[in-house]
């Protein structure tokens, strides 16, 4: 359809029209074939007419389905507009890959690309036009259990991988293969209160602009046609409701023409932040602000009509918000084909194909970080001879997160079957030892989940048969970690710990004096202090997904060597929380300050560094650095200067090896952080191999919000430093200079 059609369709529209494409509601209104959904009808309080004609439906799924709701809604709606399919596709439609966290632990955004195109193809054979991905909040608080759906702490990683996750879900619009991304939760939802869901957030302008707003623009820049607001306050007034959000920041500085989503419910809970003192008001913000569709309320649809009879701005705004609907269908190709890539054979081939889930398999490769490896343990030998595989994770098939809605969990491979498929039935043996978690726990914190979550557990049987079976093996691998429902949405923690059960366990097995093999599965980064001295190796498998356990054995044997690395640090205990690898100068820092050392920056009953810093990650491989040259010591914005690096590799493994590179700033006329991870290079070497890595350094990389708040750079003395990881790092540095001096 042209540009002129578009307005020429929205004119036509009645007002109670335009409403209608602004709604949006889930597919349990659609699930009957004639019949709406009585029961949700209610409780929401919408107009069977309303839900008819909705211009959107979340969370709805399936080829057929949505082919069969489509021809509905085209046949019984007046002006035959096509609905628009969403659906929260985070780490894979069918064939799932590990978790955002995990995805940020591979380092490598073009796999993670790949992922996302794969995870778009699915979608998009199954009818679906629209994901609610990529989530690109930043987060440095690993008790807020969405720290799983983010890739971490650091604003430039953070970036990296929205552009990548845009480029692989929406790719060239291909109608059968791409899908739009939605970027997530606009803005800051990532630094809620003491890590609580949902709590506020509240920062200065600089840290928001600096740090939160890089990796959405990043999206955006990458092409990223839709956003979601978040339901948090920014600067005391909740995102949705926001107009400096989302139309001073978003529309007039950032320039984005798309669609404006509003999170789940946002709208009406307007009133319960008391902003709005009833319904129509949360409308009357919301709509103000810039936000076009309302998810799953019924605030637009019962209130919109009376507010624009009252106020033509709001009708001018109204208008908008539709065209911008409309925009998104035609850029969809709704209106020449409005069940696109939906087609039940393609379906059935291209899901979970065989290919998908070889990717699946290499991404969970990647993302997988070994911790430690203490004399060598792994990777395990040939002649390893007996294993004991104990743990709640021994034989499980969930392993792919709380946003895996569509996955084929029965297809999930198991960590003992992907066992047997490596090792011999009678030198495996394999026990729960102990269930996942706390039965009580269960009833307390996962609501309507825990009927289905519980099971019947005889648990001194489990532990007897799980110490005799170590005591027979030569090396026991222990699969433990939080249960998947103690992350996620509504998944904040107060404690980072292992589950109580699962630390008994340990204890025990740990007493009987072998080696021990610690493969931790986790949405978030865990206080794992006391397992660091119990287990022998360990290695942090997130949510792998769907062959995360064939690439755990792959890993476990040597038949990959790990390369993943943390993208947010482990922190030594949640007392230390937030703990992030960037953080400032400070008057007094711990090291280097002329005071006396309880009169610096620090606890006294803990040390300042985490566990892990960010970017750590061991190898079977082992990598030496040196001979950091730079190519000169003046940049200037029209220079730049290269900065080389020898790493060889003096293992007796080939492996791949994540080159960082950090720069300081050491004096601005605001405090800057004492490093800040600015570019990064993966490089395979062969064993008893050197090769050099080298980087451009450009002044466009030492701009940030000054002291004026203009993002500029400032003339001085800078550090820069490359290496394995935040805290292993070789130095040298450069002056930024307004020419060159000879
Ligand atoms: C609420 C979550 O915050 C958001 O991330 C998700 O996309 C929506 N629900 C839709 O399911």
């Amino acid at each position: 359809m042209k540009n002129n059609e578009i307005h020429n369709l929205l004119n036509k529209l009645s007002v109670k029209d335009k409403i209608y494409q602004l709604i949006q509601l889930s597919g349990q209104f659609y699930q009957q074939d004639d019949e709406l959904v009585t029961g949700p009808q209610q409780k929401l309080g919408i107009a069977a007419e309303a839900i008819k004609n909705a211009g959107s439906v979340l969370n709805i799924r399936g080829a057929q389905e949505l082919i069969n709701l489509q021809k509905r809604n085209l046949e019984n709606s007046e002006h035959a507009i096509p609905m628009l399919f969403m659906a929260d596709i985070i780490n894979g439609y069918e064939t799932i890959f590990p978790i955002p966290l995990g995805l940020g632990a591979t380092w490598n955004p073009g796999l993670v690309k790949e992922a996302a195109a794969v995870s778009a193809h699915e979608a998009a054979v199954s009818g679906m036009h629209i994901t609610f991905s990529p989530m690109v909040d930043l987060v440095r608080d690993p008790r807020w259990g969405r720290v799983m759906e983010s890739t971490g702490e650091d604003s430039f990683l953070n970036g990296v991988f929205a552009q990548a996750f845009v480029e692989g879900y929406q790719g060239d619009m291909n109608p059968d293969k791409t899908i739009v991304a939605c970027v997530k939760h606009f803005a800051g939802y990532g630094a809620p209160e003491g890590g609580r869901e949902y709590n506020t957030v509240d920062m200065s302008e600089r840290t928001f602009r600096e740090y939160y707003l890089p990796a959405y623009k990043a999206a955006l820049d990458a092409g990223a046609k839709m956003m979601m607001t978040s339901f948090n306050t920014v600067d005391g007034i909740p995102a949705t409701a926001n107009e400096w959000l989302n139309r001073s920041v978003l529309r007039d500085e950032w320039k984005f023409d798309g669609l404006l989503i509003s999170d789940y419910a946002a709208v009406k809970e307007l009133v319960d932040h008391g902003v709005a003192q009833d319904d129509k008001e949360a409308a009357a913000l919301a709509l103000k602000a810039g936000v076009d569709i309302d998810m799953m309320t019924s605030v637009y649809a019962n209130n919109l009509e009376s507010l624009v009879a009252e106020d033509e701005e709001l009708s001018a705004l109204l208008d908008e918000a539709v065209l911008r609907v409309l925009k998104l269908k035609n850029e969809l190709g709704l209106f020449e084909n409005p069940f696109r890539g939906a087609d039940a054979e393609a379906e059935k081939r291209v899901v979970f194909s065989d290919e998908h889930r070889a990717l699946a398999k290499q991404v969970a490769q990647e993302s997988l970080v070994l911790l430690k490896n203490q004399n060598e343990l792994l990777p395990l030998g040939d002649s390893v001879g007996k294993i004991a595989l104990i743990g709640p994770y021994a034989d499980t098939k969930s392993l792919s997160g709380m946003w895996s809605f569509s996955s084929r969990k029965e297809e999930t491979t198991t960590l003992k079957e992907a066992f047997l498929e490596v090792f011999p039935e009678d030198e495996l043996f394999v026990s729960s030892g102990c269930p996942m978690i706390e039965a009580d726990f269960l009833k307390d914190s996962f609501g309507s989940y825990h009927a289905a979550e519980s099971t019947q557990f005889d648990e001194k049987k489990e532990l007897a048969e799980a110490l005799a079976y170590a005591q027979e093996a030569n090396v026991v691998v222990m699969a433990v970690g939080e249960h998947y429902l103690q992350s996620g949405e509504g998944g904040s923690r107060a404690k980072l710990t292992l589950p109580e059960v699962q630390q008994k366990l340990i204890q025990a097995i740990k007493e009987l004096g072998k080696p021990i093999v610690g493969v931790v599965f986790s949405g978030r980064p865990l206080d794992l202090r006391i397992e660091l001295q119990q287990f022998d190796a360990l290695i942090e498998a997130w949510y792998p997904g769907t062959e995360g356990a064939r690439a755990i054995v792959d890993t476990l044997t040597g038949k990959v060597n790990p390369s993943g690395r943390l993208s947010m640090s482990f922190p030594y205990e949640v007392g230390q929380v937030p703990v992030h690898y960037n953080e400032f100068s400070t008057g007094r820092p711990y090291e280097g300050s002329g005071h006396s050392k309880r009169f610096t920056s620090r606890y006294i009953d803990a040390p300042n560094k985490p566990l892990f810093p960010f970017g750590y990650g061991l190898s079977y491989a082992d990598f030496e650095y040196s001979d950091l040259q730079l190519s000169g010591t003046q940049l200037t914005a029209e220079s730049s200067i290269t900065v080389s690096i020898t790493v060889k590799n003096v293992g007796k493994y080939t492996g791949k090896e994540t080159v960082q590179l950090y720069i300081r700033d050491l004096v601005g006329s605001v405090v800057r952080p004492v490093k800040e991870l600015k570019g990064l290079k993966q490089v395979s070497i062969m064993t008893g191999e050197a090769t050099t890595v080298s980087f451009e350094l450009s002044e466009e990389m030492l701009r940030f919000h000054r002291a004026d708040m203009l993002y500029a750079s400032e003339l001085g003395e800078f550090q820069v430093m490359v290496g394995r990881n935040s805290e292993n790092l070789l130095t040298g540095s450069f002056t930024l200079a307004a020419k060159v001096e000879s």
